[in-house]
């Protein structure tokens, strides 16, 4: 049996969220394969088993403001689907679906063996009809190193009756890892301009692969040794980050004992050509504060208790409730009282200029001023208000109101939208003898903000 033809194969992607949507359109791209310049002609099949997202998609609407209306009309789809028999017309399976922790932060794992589950029985369906070439299964959802190879391929293997063997049998498959390295939001770094590491079960499929991922990536590829390696890559880029901040927000907590600026140390100290740049701040969403708990329970696993890693990650996810303590004390030193005082919240993602509700540390800040009684509005001109409601029970506007002037100001969130703020526009919405408390760094040093 023979590797699927790299031009003209059709390419089922499973999870149709921030790294598989916009992963379907660079594929479903007619253009010309940036290694060997041949024509691409290859459809794309979008899998998800949200129903909803599956029927905005296809009206050329995607939430999480990925992918424009008109890339996504325009896009080749073969389909975009809930069903499995259609996903068994393909050669080629990504699978990126997210991979959460539970409330013991530890790696949940549910929807990885599930999509492992839904590609065995395409699988299954495929090698009963078609059988025309070796199918190839690519992980890019962020693993603990270990994962693809101890639970996913045995999973299919399981259920679909196939091998992942380098053999001359008919019923065999290839697999492999390549990590999404995308940062939503982030008009610059997009896939195509991105390395993209990859790897494969064997050798033949490690190139197969690479070959595949470098037709689209005009940034190149880095092919590693094996699929451990390519895991442990993209675990490690999250984790480092995470630990950089924390040692920014320990430095941002020594600091403000010491009453002095950080963001003025940081400033200072990045004069040395070998100070690295890093900032203190809240750290959510579903990678950087997620991703180290998948490598510390695999090292727990082997019997080795991370230090360092888990020490990030205390200080990281107990930066909002410092931070809300923070302005209750400023607020508290202006003799302002506490029920009486108006207070706005902007920003509630979990970082700027995307939509992404996913574990916000803003939460944290608005879950303990709550305690203190403030009146508190929140605004955020990213998010959709119903979806907010939903998730965390809290009305948020998007705009923020006309008549309204507050005595605290928590700019938690640096949208290009409150960047863009005048001089004018922030006083509008001051009080005098107001406390603007600035975690991004982005208000106008003459409105005297307290930063971190
Ligand atoms: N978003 C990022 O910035 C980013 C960057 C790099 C890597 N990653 C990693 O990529 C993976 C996906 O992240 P994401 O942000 O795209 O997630 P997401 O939540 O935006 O999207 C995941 C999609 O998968 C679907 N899904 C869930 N279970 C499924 C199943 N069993 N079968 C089919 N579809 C299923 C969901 O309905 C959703 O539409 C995660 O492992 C994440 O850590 C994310």
């Amino acid at each position: 049996m023979k590797f699927p033809d790299l031009q003209k194969c059709t390419v089922a992607v499973i999870g149709l969220g921030y790294v598989g949507l916009p992963l379907c359109i660079e594929i479903a791209k007619k253009q010309k394969c940036y290694k060997t310049g041949k024509q691409l002609n290859r459809k794309v099949i979008g899998f998800d088993i949200d129903e909803e997202r599956i029927s905005e998609l296809k009206s050329g609407f995607d939430k999480t403001n990925e992918v424009n209306k008109k890339s996504l009309l325009k896009a080749d789809f073969f389909d975009l689907t809930n069903k499995i028999e259609i996903i068994a017309n393909a050669d080629v399976f990504i699978i990126t679906v997210p991979t959460p922790i539970n409330e013991n932060k530890q790696p949940d794992l549910i929807p990885l063996e599930k999509a492992s589950r839904t590609v065995a029985e395409a699988l299954k369906i495929r090698f009963k009809t078609l059988n025309k070439s070796i199918p190839i299964v690519i992980y890019e959802s962020t693993v603990y190193p270990g994962t693809t190879q101890e639970i996913c391929i045995p999973i299919i293997e399981k259920e679909s009756g196939l091998l992942c063997e380098d053999s001359d049998k008919k019923n065999i498959f290839a697999c492999g890892y390549s990590p999404e390295r995308i940062n939503p939001g982030d008009s610059r770094h997009r896939l195509k301009d991105i390395v993209k590491v990859t790897s494969g079960s064997d050798n033949k499929a490690a190139k197969w692969i690479n070959s595949f991922y470098g037709s689209i990536i005009k940034a190149g590829t880095h092919p590693t040794k094996n699929i451990k390696i390519a895991e442990a890559a993209k675990i490690i880029e999250n984790t480092q980050r995470d630990i950089n901040i924390a040692l920014m927000n320990e430095l941002a907590i020594i600091f403000k004992l010491l009453n002095i600026d950080t963001l003025d140390v940081l400033e200072a100290a990045g004069t040395k050509w070998n100070f690295i740049k890093f900032k203190p701040g809240l750290v959510g969403g579903h990678c950087i504060g997620v991703d180290p708990y998948y490598l510390t329970y695999k090292a727990q696993l082997l019997g080795y208790k991370p230090e360092i890693v888990l020490a990030g990650r205390r200080i990281n996810d107990d930066m909002g409730k410092w931070v809300a303590e923070q302005l209750i004390l400023e607020i508290s030193k202006k003799n302002i009282s506490l029920v009486r005082s108006n207070a706005l919240i902007l920003g509630f993602t979990f970082k700027e200029n995307c939509p992404d509700l996913r574990n916000t540390k803003v939460f944290d800040i608005v879950k303990a001023l709550r305690e203190y009684k403030l009146n508190l509005d929140i605004v955020d001109p990213r998010i959709n208000p119903s979806e907010a409601k939903n998730i965390y029970g809290l009305d948020i506007k998007n705009n923020i109101p006309n008549s309204k002037k507050y005595d605290a100001i928590l700019c938690a969130v640096a949208h290009k939208k409150f960047i863009e703020m005048s001089n004018a526009e922030w006083k509008r919405i001051l009080k005098v003898n107001a406390i603007v408390y600035d975690l991004k760094g982005i208000v106008p040093r003459e409105l005297n903000p307290i930063r971190l």
